[in-house]
């Protein structure tokens, strides 16, 4: 089901070029908390998840609003909690456009943004204005941070270890991303070793501040067990899976661009891996399950395996604006 007004306006917006629609509706946010009023989910489907309490079990996930400029908005759309970033620790265009694409008729996006972000200092600056306006979400707002490309993996811990510094205390939480196919190298982070370098490093440095360790789905089982078990040795505070795929199922073989999947042709891979992570967690730390959710059947199914909420972020575009407030209602007439 689409809202009304985005029935009407998304057939123009995909016929333009994926990221300058995406840029039109991004400008269109300010006026969105006016629009929509605040949709706060019903208090009964607050759920809390290393000791910070989302509004409901849908929240944003990270890269639709990497340098966090949205927070009014997101919030007044009903998010449970609000994922900025990925923000690198120098500032990036990422790459050459075109690199965003839809697969409209299977409800998927392929991108290969890169990391296109103002910056972890830009992102502090931003969420320091917001907070010391006094109009922080009252929903937690994370901050999911990633290796500047400028970077290379020997340094990635150092890397890391700036945007940390600048971005203490302006977050909720942290994500440490080490799972988006469109940095070289950065996927190999996930490595036994070097994750437990990283880790190590980044969680006392976070003093306190929770992170979270964010997962591809191309990690063969045994891979992402032992990922998840560092995270949690590493005294990392959940995990999300997962991330956009490399692979390609059938069917989004046709269009022929390289960068990661998500939407609706990752879900059968992504639910497969969050069940695998789900089993090496046992329990010992929350999973934020994200990949292909678009409706409230979706969202129940991740929450029953096992996760203690979720993400999305290509419904978004499918679906339009209304699409969090429509799950967050649904699931609670449960
Ligand atoms: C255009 C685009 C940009 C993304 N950028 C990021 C990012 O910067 N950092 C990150 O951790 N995930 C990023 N993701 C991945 C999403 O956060 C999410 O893990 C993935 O899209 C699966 O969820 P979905 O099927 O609901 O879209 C991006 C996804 C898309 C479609």
């Amino acid at each position: 089901m689409l809202d009304p007004l985005y029935a009407l306006a998304r057939p123009l917006l995909f016929r333009m070029d994926a990221e300058s629609a995406h840029h039109l509706v991004f400008h269109g946010l300010p006026l969105v908390p006016w629009l929509a009023g605040s949709r706060r989910p019903d208090p009964k489907l607050r759920v809390t998840i290393a000791g910070l309490t989302w509004g409901g079990p849908v929240g944003l996930a990270a890269g639709l609003d990497k340098n966090g400029v949205g927070l009014a908005a997101w919030e007044a759309l009903g998010f449970g909690a609000i994922e900025v970033g990925t923000v690198t620790a120098h500032a990036q265009p990422g790459n050459p456009r075109p690199r965003l694409f839809r697969l409209i008729e299977e409800g998927g996006l392929i991108n290969r943004m890169g990391f296109n972000n103002l910056g972890a200092a830009a992102l502090a600056e931003t969420l320091g204005r917001v907070r010391d306006a006094g109009r922080w979400p009252k929903v937690p707002v994370g901050a999911n941070l990633g290796k500047s490309k400028i970077t290379p993996n020997e340094e990635a811990v150092g890397d890391y270890l700036e945007s940390v510094a600048v971005l203490k205390g302006k977050a909720d939480y942290f994500v440490v991303n080490v799972s988006s196919p469109n940095t070289q190298g950065l996927r190999a982070l996930q490595d036994k070793e070097p994750l437990e370098r990283l880790l190590s490093a980044v969680v006392p440095a976070a003093s306190g501040t929770s992170v979270f360790l964010k997962l591809a789905p191309d990690l063969e089982d045994d891979a992402l067990s032992e990922a998840v078990e560092v995270a949690i040795q590493a005294g990392c505070a959940g995990i999300i899976a997962t991330n956009t795929t490399t692979s390609r199922p059938e069917k989004t073989a046709r269009l022929d661009q390289s960068g990661g999947l998500s939407g609706a042709p990752l879900r059968p891979l992504a639910r497969q891996k969050i069940g695998v992570v789900l089993a090496a967690a046992a329990g010992k730390c929350p999973v934020i399950g994200v990949g292909g959710i678009s409706t409230a059947e979706d969202v129940r199914e991740y929450l029953t395996m096992g996760c203690a909420a979720v993400q999305l972020y290509s419904a978004f575009v499918f679906r339009g604006p209304g699409l969090v407030s429509r799950l967050h209602r649904e699931l609670a007439r449960q």
